[in-house]
């Protein structure tokens, strides 16, 4: 595999970052992923302009112009073959003297980006559905932000994989705030799609914005508004989203089935309809 290293392309296990480096010491840093689809970037304009805006939010110049980013993207897609995966960039403050304010003006950002091959289209777990738990919501404040800082998610993610979970859906003050890394959705009885609002509370993620504008164009209700662990329990259907997993149908929470143990009508169409949206 080659990765991409501060302008250089070379073999991923001889890619290396210094001790030093910001990112290793503090996790200051942001970093994106962006899903490939018969080798094109899916909405690869709006991933930029994520990792463009955390990058402002944190006060690091954003390296690269869209055009560059995008050139090192399919750069990389290229030589690597990839069909279908995901492209990772990781940018952060660069390398200084241990120190927790920021390092001299001018010092340069690291910038990383590699290439991982993943079956998406033909998952097996969208055809049998995914199993969730939910915890404790650890994180920071700034949860809009792509923040390499994920150690609240690995350990969230870890928590569902030792309860043969495949997602972690985060709770605070008893509502759902997201998945470990993805947005959560529920369907309630009346068919209608809830997710909660954009805010500080989660990231603004680019799949739950392409799904909500396919659901209200293909005439589906759907609310933007907080919903509680009960309401999950209780809910006709789950599903969650995000750059790898598209649309992942849920159908057992916390170790309760949801509806009849099969992914629900409305995820399976809202995955078919993003499926041609990414196409
Ligand atoms: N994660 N919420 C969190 C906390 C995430 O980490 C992600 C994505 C999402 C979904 O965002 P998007 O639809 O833009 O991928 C929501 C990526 C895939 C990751 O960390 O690998």
């Amino acid at each position: 595999r080659t990765a991409y290293v501060n302008g250089e392309y070379l073999p991923l296990d001889q890619a290396r970052v210094p001790v030093m480096d910001r990112g290793f010491l503090f996790a200051d840093g942001i970093y994106e992923v962006a899903a490939v689809l018969g080798g094109r970037l899916v909405d690869n304009a709006g991933h930029l302009a994520r990792l463009a805006r955390s990058l402002s939010e944190i006060g690091i110049d954003n390296p690269h112009t869209v055009e560059e980013w995008v050139r090192i993207e399919t750069d990389l897609v290229a030589r690597n073959e990839l069909a279908e995966g995901l492209v990772y960039l990781q940018v952060t403050r660069g390398v200084a003297e241990r120190d927790f304010s920021f390092p001299a003006a001018g010092t340069p950002a690291t910038v990383v980006a590699f290439t991982q091959a993943k079956t998406i289209t033909n998952n097996p777990l969208a055809e049998t559905g995914a199993k969730v738990v939910t915890v404790p919501d650890l994180r920071w404040k700034r949860r809009d932000i792509k923040s390499v800082a994920l150690l609240a998610q690995v350990l969230a993610k870890q928590a569902a994989s030792e309860a043969g979970a495949a997602e972690a859906f985060m709770v605070e003050d008893g509502a759902i705030t997201e998945g470990s890394s993805s947005t959560a959705f529920i369907v309630t009885r009346d068919g209608t799609i809830v997710t909660r609002p954009l805010s500080n509370a989660l990231l603004p993620g680019i799949t739950r914005r392409a799904v909500i504008a396919l659901a209200t164009e293909f005439g589906l209700r759907l609310q933007e508004r907080l919903f509680s662990v009960e309401e999950l329990h209780g809910a006709a259907e789950a599903f969650y989203t995000s750059a790898s997993a598209f649309v992942m149908p849920v159908v057992s929470v916390d170790g309760r089935t949801l509806g009849d143990g099969r992914p629900g009508a409305v995820a399976r169409r809202l995955r078919e309809l993003y499926f041609t949206f990414a196409e």
